[in-house]
């Protein structure tokens, strides 16, 4: 779509929005953002965190988000993951309007179709790494068995079973981290959304961690990640740079 008919969106009727999901949804387009702001309000001051992003992604793509410390990459996947809303613009997650969505189908969508990995893990520290991958399906009203299987399988996939019953202080940092991707992985989320994955990690357990997600991109899933450091954003195949909250350059880095 050209940027002036971008420009239009708030006069969009709800038919030409619902149009615009589907010619989306047939484009296997996944993630589709239209002018799209986040303005904190701070006292009298106005912090337009987000100010005005346009950015498509297909599904299966591996993309990086690069930009300076402040620039709004954070900002942008909160809004990107359901986590946050939007002062402007529209959002479209896999052709639906996620601001038409009620809050039952937003937790649904970030239960189920989104994972999301931080950057300081968010792991509940007095529970095992199984009983931490298993919340999620928890939420999801998933029987017991069926839960404890499928939490397995995502520890599986990490390279981690046989450190299931370990709580997060009994395991390495990088073991931390890919705990927390199998619980971001454990409902077979379409998109994986990772803020700063390797952030905390020393370079042999980043790279591990890129291995796995290389892995994953390999097996047909969209893979967001958010890095500081050009070595991992390399691993991606096209390279969105954020500055001041707006896309500054968008690169395709390898096929
Ligand atoms: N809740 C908030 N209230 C007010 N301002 C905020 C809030 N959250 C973020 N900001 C501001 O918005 C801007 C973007 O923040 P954001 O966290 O998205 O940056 P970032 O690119 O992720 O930075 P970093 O690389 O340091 O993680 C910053 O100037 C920040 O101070
Ligand atoms: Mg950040």
């Amino acid at each position: 779509m050209a940027i002036a008919e971008v420009a239009a969106i708030d006069n969009w009727t709800p038919k030409e929005r619902e149009e615009q999901g589907e010619s989306l949804q047939r484009d296997g387009i996944v993630i589709r953002t239209y002018d799209l702001w986040k303005t904190y309000i701070m006292g009298d001051q106005e912090i337009n965190a987000v100010s005005g992003v346009d950015v498509q992604i297909k599904r299966g793509e591996y993309v990086a988000i690069m930009g300076p410390s402040g620039s709004g990459k954070s900002t942008l996947m909160n809004l990107i993951g359901c986590l946050d809303t939007p002062s402007r613009g529209l959002y479209y997650l896999n052709g639906k309007l996620a601001s038409d969505m009620e809050d039952d189908e937003l937790a649904r969508i970030r239960n189920k179709e989104i994972g999301f990995v931080f950057q300081t893990f968010n792991l509940l520290a007095r529970a095992s790494a199984l009983h931490n991958v298993e919340l999620p399906l928890i939420y999801a009203g998933i029987s017991a068995h069926e839960r404890i299987e499928k939490a397995r399988a995502a520890l599986r996939a990490v390279d981690l079973e046989k450190r299931m019953d370990h709580k997060p202080n009994e395991l390495s940092g990088g073991q931390r981290q890919r705990v927390a991707i199998a619980r971001a992985l454990v409902n077979n989320p379409s998109i994986l959304l990772a803020d700063e994955p390797t952030g905390a990690l020393d370079t042999k357990t980043g790279d591990e961690i890129m291995a796995l997600f290389e892995r994953l991109y390999n097996e047909g899933n969209t893979i967001v990640l958010v890095t500081h450091e050009p070595d991992i954003a390399m691993h991606a195949h096209r390279i969105i740079h954020i500055r001041d909250g707006k896309v500054d350059r968008d690169e395709v880095t390898r096929k």
